[in-house]
């Protein structure tokens, strides 16, 4: 089989590092792919946003099955347009992926169908926006509806901070069009967790619960990120919690997907918050997360491209879907200055000596240059390690970390802490 995976961060060297594991496969193509993909996937240079030359390609080579890594060419439609054109692909189409390209759509998504979230309202008028923001629950949060690279939520704290927010959002457009409408949300506090599911629209099977770490530094103070680090599985996650997740989030969400004529052939990501009141959804991403995929993957022991096919004729209950119960750890080297601006093209070292750790290196802002891996990302590498238990997979991963050098890198050193403290 050939298969063709959209993307180039740490999440697609992941997928494409499972994907070659199965028997099935005899090619991978990756658009565009990174230095370290280069290594087990051919690199095509076409980009995530160009669906027509996607295509093109996917028909001119034979692919046989092409996923999709990123959300925007979900939320635009390359779903709709291999179906149309006869390619298999996994991915959710346009109007399962308003599920994370539109948070207006999901939230009210979620009140048609009684599904646990933070109390909100919707607005397109900036003044009546500010209304209610001053005349409600502060803090609050403010969420641009579009996509905007995962920057769009905002936290306010004050009053004050919450018009900055709002103004920032609708009025000075700081994500464009993201911005004409918004969701005003209550804040809600808790631990917060990701549960993956792939689905084939009658069906769905769950990878390991894991807990992404999305601010810049220890302690989780700093900006937001991508996400700085991952580990799976969330101890504080117990069956009991599982049981409730399934009852009060997941089996409705799918049942509603049914209900609205969705198909939901792909993966569907629930940022899940465990509140006083029980476990809220916070956001649903149409995708694998980043970097949660650097850790469940790797604890995965089915065949991920048995998987896929399965889901995409109807059969996911028919494949074997299994999770490692070992602990998997993932922390991101990133490059200085990142998620604001920073340098790219430095020599990255030690990539080699990490492997030799034990761990494995998921390869996220990386390209080649003249024979020699540089950075050229914000999230430049992902450090991952595998162990019978957290503990051993956290000082397995940062003994791996180590070895990483280049000019002006960083991680957290406090990864998977608050994991331990559930131990
Ligand atoms: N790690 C967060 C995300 O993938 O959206």
């Amino acid at each position: 089989m050939k298969v063709l995976v959209v993307g180039g961060g740490g999440r697609e060297h992941a997928l494409v590092w499972k994907i070659a594991q199965s028997p099935h496969v005899d090619t991978i193509y990756a658009a565009p792919g990174n230095a370290g993909i280069a290594d087990i996937a051919e690199c095509v240079s076409v980009g995530v946003g160009d669906l027509d030359a996607l295509c093109t390609f996917a028909g001119e080579r034979d692919v046989d099955l092409t996923v999709v890594g990123p959300e925007a060419p979900l939320t635009a439609g390359i779903a709709d347009l291999f179906q149309e054109k006869g390619h298999r692909i996994f991915g959710y189409r346009a109007d399962g992926a308003r599920l994370e390209g539109s948070k207006v759509w999901a939230k009210q998504f979620m009140a048609r169908h009684a599904i646990p979230t933070g109390a909100f309202t919707i607005h397109s008028d900036p003044v009546e926006a500010l209304k209610e923001m001053e005349g409600g629950t502060i803090p609050c949060v403010v969420k641009a509806d579009g996509l905007a690279a995962g920057k769009g939520v905002l936290i306010a704290t004050t009053p004050q901070e919450g018009r900055a927010a709002i103004e920032r959002v609708m009025v000075d457009r700081a994500f464009g069009d993201a911005g004409e409408r918004i969701v005003l949300e209550e804040f809600l506090s808790g631990e917060e967790i990701s549960v993956l599911a792939v689905s084939d629209g009658e069906s769905y099977r769950l990878f390991v619960p894991s807990q992404d770490h999305k601010r810049a530094y220890d302690n989780d103070e700093g900006p937001n990120t991508g996400g700085m680090g991952a580990y799976a599985p969330v101890p504080s996650v117990s069956d009991t919690l599982s049981e409730r997740i399934r009852r009060e989030i997941i089996d409705p969400t799918f049942y509603g997907m049914r209900a609205e004529g969705i198909e939901g052939v792909g993966v569907l990501y629930f940022g899940l918050i465990i509140t006083a009141d029980g476990p809220k959804v916070l956001e649903y991403n149409c995708r694998f997360g980043d970097p949660e995929t650097q850790v469940i993957l790797p604890l995965f022991e089915g065949d991920l491209v048995e998987v896929m096919l399965a889901s995409t004729e109807r059969k996911l209950d028919t494949v074997y879907f299994s999770n490692s119960d070992e602990a998997a750890a993932c922390v991101v080297i990133a490059s200085g200055g990142y998620p604001g601006s920073y340098k790219k093209g430095y020599q990255i070292e030690g990539l080699g000596e990490a492997s030799k750790t034990g761990c494995i290196v998921f390869h996220a802002g990386t390209a080649l240059m003249d024979g020699t891996v540089v950075t050229s990302g914000g999230r430049v590498v992902g450090v991952t390690a595998v162990a019978d238990n957290l503990e051993e997979a956290l000082s397995k991963v940062y003994r791996g970390v180590e070895t990483v050098r280049f000019t002006d890198c960083f991680s957290r050193s406090d990864i998977g802490k608050k994991g331990l403290e559930r131990v």
